[in-house]
This record gives C-alpha cells, sequence and structure tokens, in this order.
C-alpha cells in the first residue's frame, strides 16, 4: 500500500490523509470506500460505459419541469439513454402531469429547474402545488432519483429540486440516487448522473439487486468550473450553433432625457442559414468590463499575467459571489474573519448580499496563483434575449432590445455584464457569436385568426413587435391587443412609431399604454387590464391567447393576479373557480409566459 501511494499523482499532505483514512479501516469500511470512489468517478465521466442491457423491459418515467428548456433536453437525452439500455420510457411534462401519474410508475427520474426566486418553472406549478399538497397521494413502491438544475448566483440555488426531492421520499417513495445539484455548466454532471441513475435501476432489475449497496449509488458532482461555456457546449451533441453576427444597428431607443437607456441591435445573419421564430430568445457570452478585470487582476497581484487577463475578460464569470466561493477563499487565504462569516448562515447571507467577487477579494486581499483564481471562478454564462423581429419581415437579420442593467452597492458602480458590454462597448460593425435559443411554448398560435393579447412592459415587449411583424408579413387576420408600459411617455415609448403605423393598417387592432411616472400615482400595465377588464375577458371567452413577457420578481405576479381578479369580476365567480379557469386556459396553451 505504500509503496503504491508514493508512486500516486497525490501530494505529499493528501498522502497523508488517506493514509489516516485507510489505517484501521475494516474490510468492510475499505469495501464501501472503493464502491464510493467508483460512483464518483461515473458520475463525473459521462463517458462511463453505460449501463448494461436488461432482459425485461423495466417501465421508467422521466418527469420534467422546464422553464427554458434544459431540462426538457435532459429528459429527451435521458429517454434516449434508457430506451438504448431496454428501459420502457415514458417521458411526462409537469405541465401536462398530476401525482396519480407517478404513482403507479415503478421507476421515476424527475429533472426539475428553478425559476424566478426558487419557484417552480411556471409551467410546472400545478404539479408542484399538487405534490406538495397536505393530501397529496402516497408514493410507496415508486424508486426515484432528482436533478436538479439551477444557478449558483441565486440565493434559493436548485430549491424545486430540493423540494421535490425531499417531498418524494416524505411519500414513501424510495431515494435510489442522492440528489445532484447542477449549476449553468450543467452537461456533464448531469450525464453522469444519468448513467449512474439507469445503472442503479438496472441493477436492481437484476437477481440479488436488494443486496446492492445503496451508498453505491451516491453520486457527488464537482461542477467542471473552468472550461469555458461555448468549448464545452461545442464538445457535447446537442450544443447549440454558434455564428459570428454582424452588428448591422445599434441605438439607444429612449430618449437623451429618459433615465434609462434601451438598445436596439440589429444583427445581420447573412450567409450564416441561422433561422429563429417570433418567441425564440438570443443568446451570446458576454465580455467582462475591462475596469472590473482589472481590479481582480490587482487584487490578486496578477496583473502581468496576460493568459489570466484573457480569461478573465471572455471566459470566467468574475462577477457573480456564491457562498461556496467565500467559504473557498477563506480556506485559502486563511483570513479568520471571512472563515467565521463563511461558517455562520445569517453572516455569510448578510455578506453576499449585494456583493460581487471583487469585494470579496478585496475584503482580505492576497497573492493568488492564476490556477488558484481560476479554480475560484465559473465560467462566464451566456445571457439570452428575446428575438424581436420575425424573419418574415426582416430576412437574415435578428432584432435585440437590451436594456442596460446598473446600480450602486457597497460604494460601488455595478454594470449588468452582458447589457453593459452592449450599451457601453459594441458598435456597428462588431461581430458578436451568437446562438439561437428556441422557445416552442411563446410560438404564435398555428391558427393566424386567433386573437393576441400581449402584455409586454419595458423589454418584453420585444417579442411582441416580432409577434406583429410575422402576422404583418403573413397577412394574419386575426386581432391582436398590446398592453405596453414603461416610465414615461415622451422619454420611454419603445417602438412608438411602428406600433402607432401598425394601429393605423390595422396589424394591431388596440393599444393600452401605462407611463407610471407621468403622474403622480404609478400606474402599471396591470391596472389598464382592469379598466378594460369587460373587452378582455371578452377577448378570451372569444378564444384569445394571452401572452406576457418581461419582469418575472413583480409584473407577472401582478398581471397573473389581475388575470385572476379579471375573471372572478367578469364572470361573477368565487377565486377558485377563478384560478379553475385560468389554469384551463393555460392548459388549453392559451396563457403563456416568458418572464425573466
Ligand atoms: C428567455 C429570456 C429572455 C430575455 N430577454 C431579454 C430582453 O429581450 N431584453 C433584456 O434586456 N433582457 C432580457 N433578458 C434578461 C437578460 O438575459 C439578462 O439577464 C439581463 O440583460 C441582465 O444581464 P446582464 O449581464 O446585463 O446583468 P448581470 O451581470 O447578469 O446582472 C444582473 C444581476 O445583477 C443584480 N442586480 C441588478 N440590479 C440590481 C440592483 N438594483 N441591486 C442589486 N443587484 C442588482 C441581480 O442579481 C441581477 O440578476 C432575458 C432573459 C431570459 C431568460
Ligand atoms: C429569470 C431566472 C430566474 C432563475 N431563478 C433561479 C433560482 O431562483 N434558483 C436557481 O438555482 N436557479 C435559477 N435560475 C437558473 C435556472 O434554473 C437554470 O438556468 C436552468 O438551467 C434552467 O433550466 P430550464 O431551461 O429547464 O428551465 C433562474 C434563471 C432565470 C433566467
Amino acid at each position: 500500500m505504500s509503496t503504491s501511494l508514493a508512486r500516486s499523482p497525490l501530494p505529499d499532505d493528501q498522502i497523508a490523509v488517506v493514509r489516516r483514512l485507510l489505517t484501521g479501516a475494516t474490510a468492510e469500511q475499505r469495501q464501501w470506500l472503493s464502491g464510493y470512489i467508483a460512483g464518483f468517478e461515473a458520475a463525473a465521466d459521462p463517458r462511463t460505459a453505460p449501463a448494461a442491457p436488461i432482459a425485461a423491459k423495466l417501465p421508467l418515467t422521466i418527469l420534467y419541469g422546464s422553464e427554458s428548456g434544459n431540462a426538457e433536453t435532459l429528459a429527451a437525452q435521458a429517454r434516449k439513454a434508457a430506451s438504448r439500455v431496454g428501459f420502457g420510457v415514458k417521458v411526462l411534462d409537469m405541465a401536462d402531469a398530476a401525482p396519480a401519474d407517478i404513482a403507479r410508475a415503478g421507476n421515476l427520474l424527475v429533472i426539475a429547474s428553478t425559476w424566478g426566486e426558487g419557484d417552480p418553472p411556471q409551467r410546472a406549478e400545478a404539479f408542484h402545488s399538487a405534490l406538495m399538497a397536505q393530501d397529496a397521494l402516497r408514493l410507496d413502491g415508486l424508486r426515484y432519483a432528482t436533478l436538479a438544475l439551477g444557478d449558483r448566483a441565486y440565493a434559493r440555488f436548485c430549491e424545486t429540486g430540493r423540494q421535490f426531492d425531499a417531498r418524494l421520499a416524505a411519500l414513501g417513495a424510495q431515494r435510489i440516487a442522492e440528489l445532484v445539484e447542477c449549476d449553468l455548466d450543467y452537461k456533464k454532471p448531469a450525464t453522469g448522473w444519468i448513467d449512474v441513475t439507469l445503472r442503479t435501476l438496472a441493477d436492481r432489475a437484476n437477481p440479488g439487486a436488494e443486496q446492492v449497496d445503496p451508498g453505491a449509488a451516491v453520486i457527488r458532482v464537482d461542477f467542471a468550473r473552468t472550461a469555458p461555456a461555448e468549448a464545452e457546449a461545442e464538445a457535447s451533441d446537442d450544443a447549440p450553433r454558434v455564428v459570428v453576427a454582424e452588428i448591422a444597428a445599434h441605438i439607444n431607443l429612449n430618449s437623451s432625457r429618459s433615465d434609462i437607456e434601451t438598445y436596439h441591435l440589429e444583427l445581420s445573419l447573412a450567409g450564416s442559414g441561422l433561422t429563429y421564430q417570433p418567441g425564440d430568445a438570443i443568446g451570446f457570452v458576454p465580455r467582462n468590463d475591462p475596469a472590473l478585470v482589472d481590479a481582480v487582476l490587482t487584487a490578486t497581484g496578477l496583473t502581468d499575467d496576460p493568459a489570466v487577463h484573457a480569461a478573465l475578460s471572455h471566459r470566467l464569470d468574475v462577477t457573480t459571489l456564491t457562498r461556496a466561493q467565500l467559504a473557498d477563499y477563506a480556506r485559502l487565504t486563511g483570513d479568520a474573519a471571512l472563515r467565521n462569516t463563511a461558517e455562520d448562515d445569517a453572516r455569510a447571507a448578510e455578506f453576499l448580499r449585494d456583493r460581487q467577487f471583487v469585494d470579496l477579494l478585496e475584503a482580505a486581499p492576497n497573492r493568488l496563483t492564476a490556477q488558484q483564481l481560476s479554480d475560484l471562478l465559473r465560467p462566464l454564462p451566456a445571457r439570452l434575449y428575446s428575438v424581436a423581429s420575425s424573419q418574415k419581415a426582416v430576412g437574415e437579420e435578428a432584432h435585440l432590445l437590451i436594456a442596460k442593467v446598473d446600480w450602486e452597492s457597497h460604494g460601488r458602480a455595478r454594470h449588468g455584464v452582458a447589457s453593459s458590454d452592449v450599451a457601453m462597448r459594441r458598435r456597428v460593425g462588431d461581430a458578436l457569436p451568437i446562438y439561437v435559443k428556441p422557445n416552442p411554448h411563446f410560438r404564435l398560435p398555428a391558427d393566424a385568426a386567433a386573437p393576441l393579447i400581449m402584455i409586454g412592459p419595458g423589454t418584453g415587449v420585444a417579442p411582441f413587435r416580432a409577434f406583429v411583424q410575422g402576422r404583418e408579413a403573413t397577412g394574419a387576420s386575426g386581432h391582436t391587443w398590446l398592453f405596453f408600459g414603461a416610465r414615461r411617455f415622451t422619454h420611454d415609448f419603445l417602438y412608438q412609431l411602428e406600433w402607432q403605423d401598425w394601429l393605423k393598417s390595422g396589424v394591431l387592432s388596440r393599444i393600452d399604454l401605462a407611463f407610471s411616472r407621468d403622474q403622480r400615482e404609478k400606474i402599471y400595465v396591470q391596472h389598464r387590464m382592469w379598466e378594460q377588464r369587460r373587452e378582455l375577458y371578452a377577448w378570451l371567452r372569444d378564444g384569445a391567447f394571452v401572452y406576457v413577457c418581461g419582469d418575472v420578481k413583480a409584473m407577472a405576479k401582478d398581471v397573473h393576479a389581475m388575470l385572476l381578479a379579471i375573471i372572478a369580476d367578469q364572470s361573477g365567480c368565487d377565486a377558485d373557480a377563478a384560478a379553475a379557469e385560468l389554469r384551463g386556459i393555460q392548459r388549453a396553451g392559451r396563457y403563456r409566459r416568458d418572464v425573466y
């Protein structure tokens, strides 16, 4: 044992840890450890051999809750892998499922993202509430595993996946593998999770399976933190196609006297073959603010390293600050005050509030090596923007509408990474590598005569410009009604002339405007909806499709509450009946939201 350890790639201090662990361990403990390490490796390596084919078709339900399609894509990937090794697979979208659908599934894989501020994806809300209800069905006899998708930048990381995982166990289902929580670079851990869970289920279907140690299925995922998001996406099968678009127009649509800036970008797709549909989004990986990159390099003593400079500028996330980074940096620097903060939930939360990575470095300045710095940082994630154009109208172009995000905290001016990159550093003629993120749940109805109610204050109006362009280009006959809101009529009425032209030509049937700061009391789109409630309900009864786009924190909730109030008021029913009616409209695909 000592000879092989001496030849191991481990440094001395880790060799000492291994020696301490193994000295005095029983045979059973050593066996468990070897199983654990095998499970850990399999989870981290997507190329691990697939589970062995099984004799009889084992039923497997894959249940997903998804907002922007990641969990949905993984469910499809899991279906393919499971079918290949002989499972009888059924894939269920939580939007179309009830707890009764999984009660007798036998084997269940749950893949769920978290949205809003620790909320389930909207289309999974009804399923989530039904499962959390006090009188939810017991799920004894069900074997399951959960994969949670999230983003460590959010305080309630992977909250929905955690809730599902705990609730299924509380309802009597048997967890066959530990919950795996994924950050934005989820592909590798998710692929490992699919393989390990399928292998575990397959093992259990074989004779003697009961003797399998459940501990062997426990996997922990070390999120690949240094791989650039684009390179990783390119390496995988379902990686989006990235094309380099030229910025053909870059215009601030707000007046020079406005206190906000919203940029209309026109991207040339000439010769790229890239296509999109109204409702889809376009993504790109931004570049970090050079001043912030310099501040990080200065704080770590790495100003002279061009490779680190390049990585920090284009590939690594230098703004997000997470609890894990706080703990890692405290450990790395041995700073006692930071360690005390990191170890206390309330103090850690207080420290993290409104701070960024640079604040952590400056709280306890220390020289770091390039490797230590890059180990602390995650890949720089892409940002998504709704397309504001229809290719039926603009051909080989894509238009975006991007609001510049600025705020101040802890005495420092902060800038949103992507929006300020576009607003302050990109110009006409620049190249922007982009990809299309399709959103099949936010498309125009197939029926060109169906009436549309579009509620999109601020940048939420972007997809509706695409919808109306599309309807104009195809000569669609359906009525269209836009609710738009912003701060001031004279400074912030985005695409004003276009809406007025469309009203004149009849492509837009109605527009209702809410400018919050043009009078003493704040007026928002939901107030205009209430004023127009009779007409709005008549449209709903007429089969109108309701689309909501924009702010998830306040607007989407207020608009939802207003729709319920309008239904209750107009049909004279109580709150439960109004909720049931809106759920029915949603199930029929006539209430769609794209909120962020
Ligand atoms: C499907 C989809 C479509 C989208 N479409 C559009 C669109 O059409 N137009 C558009 O402009 N955006 C759109 N977004 C949002 C967009 O992707 C970005 O999130 C947004 O531009 C901010 O990115 P950023 O890199 O500039 O800011 P980031 O660097 O990501 O910073 C934003 C973060 O900063 C923090 N922050 C912001 N303001 C404050 C404050 N006052 N106090 C404290 N902290 C604060 C918050 O944590 C916030 O999440 C869309 C998002 C999605 C998911
Ligand atoms: C507006 C918005 C809100 C989000 N809120 C959270 C959150 O509260 N917690 C979290 O862990 N992840 C959050 N995320 C990250 C998503 O869960 C993550 O992007 C996930 O991969 C999306 O998967 P989906 O496409 O299947 O919905 C949020 C993402 C967006 C765009």
